[in-house]
């Protein structure tokens, strides 16, 4: 059951035991803040001060933002979701092909989380594929729908001039460098998660995705303008809701931002919950440093007498250890803090 893609059976009426959550950890969706006010940031202003104060309020207070105006264009992004669904309508067949549930794949068709290693199974099915450099893995990817190499990567170049630009912002909202990020990560990978979430019988007792940190640097999330799930953690007991905003992108930072950051900025806790009458799409873009960057604070923000918070490490060793556990444990940075055992 576990490793059967939730996109290729027929409609349930109930949920599977093996989906369903503990009492002590369902998602008490009537307890989640709908009326979020969750920073919403016009990256065109030209008041470019403004966006960069915007963005570093944003990034220690919420730890996500949704950023308008910031050059993709909506017909693009409705191509991807378009071409995403498509996808996963594909006959279970097609789908078969590339199936893996091996986290170290480049391009896989998978379902849940970690289904080598969780309990309980998360209501969601995922493609993820690597994305840079594209030359090196378009061949590798489905040309079942027709245009999703296209659209996908058209999608993957534009976002990562995004993501790029939005590092430079951050490096600006610290103090730093406008390319201290950049340096620092060096040459980023880029992977992507296109998540389907099918209708689910009984979503109160159980996630899409459950509360869990990012392990990279930066996401950028597409999410379905239809369809609500994405909901962060405040105030470390307030989930709120993010809700779509018409051609938005949802941003949020990653451990390695909290990190390099020392702690200042905030890799928040974040889960995707599921609806019992809509199918639900996100596609999400992860920068990630490249395996042999050293992650540690930035000198200026520990020169102050501010201790490390996080010792030094490699990128390759943090992602080894996410992935070596469950999602919802303990914040995988916690197992980087200076003080602890090595
Ligand atoms: C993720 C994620 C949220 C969503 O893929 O890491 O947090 O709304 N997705 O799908
Ligand atoms: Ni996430």
């Amino acid at each position: 059951m576990a490793n059967q893609l939730l996109s290729t059976v027929e409609r349930r009426e109930t949920l599977p035991e093996s989906y369903i959550r503990p009492e002590s950890d369902r998602p008490r969706l009537a307890e989640v803040k709908n009326d979020s006010n969750i920073p919403l940031i016009d990256l065109a202003s030209p008041d470019k001060q403004r966006v960069i104060a915007e963005i570093g309020l944003a990034c220690c207070t919420y730890g996500f933002f949704q950023v308008i105006n910031h050059g993709i264009a909506e017909d693009l992004l409705n191509k991807v979701m378009a071409v995403g669904l498509q996808f996963f309508r594909l006959p279970p067949e097609e789908k078969a092909k590339l199936y893996s549930d091996e986290p170290s794949k480049k391009i896989r068709l998978s379902t849940s989380f970690n289904v080598r290693k969780e309990t309980v199974h998360n209501w969601r099915d995922y493609l993820r594929l690597h994305c840079h450099p594209l030359e090196e893995f378009l061949p590798e990817w489905p040309s079942n729908p027709e245009p999703f190499k296209e659209v996908i990567s058209t999608y993957c170049r534009e976002v990562r001039r995004l993501g790029l630009r939005l590092l430079g912002a951050i490096s600006l909202s610290l103090g730093l460098e406008e390319d201290h990020i950049e340096k620092v990560l060096g040459e980023q990978e880029q992977h992507m998660a296109v998540n389907y979430y099918p209708p689910c019988p009984e979503p109160d007792l159980t996630y899409g995705l459950p509360k869990h940190t990012d392990p990279n640097a930066l996401t950028i999330l597409l999410q379905d303008p239809n369809v609500a799930g994405l909901q962060v953690l405040k105030d470390d007991d307030q989930w709120i809701a993010v809700n779509p905003q018409p051609n938005a992108l949802v941003i949020n930072l990653g451990d390695q931002l909290q990190a390099l950051s020392n702690g200042v900025y905030k890799s928040v806790w974040h889960r995707a919950v599921v609806n019992a009458a809509h199918e639900r799409m996100s596609v999400a873009s992860f920068l990630c440093p490249c395996n042999s960057a050293v992650i540690s604070p930035a000198a200026r923000l520990v020169c102050g007498g501010d201790a490390p918070v996080y010792r030094s490490y490699t990128y390759d060793e943090y992602y080894r250890k996410f992935w070596s556990r469950n999602l919802d444990q303990e914040h995988c940075l916690e197992l980087f803090r200076s003080s602890q055992p090595q």
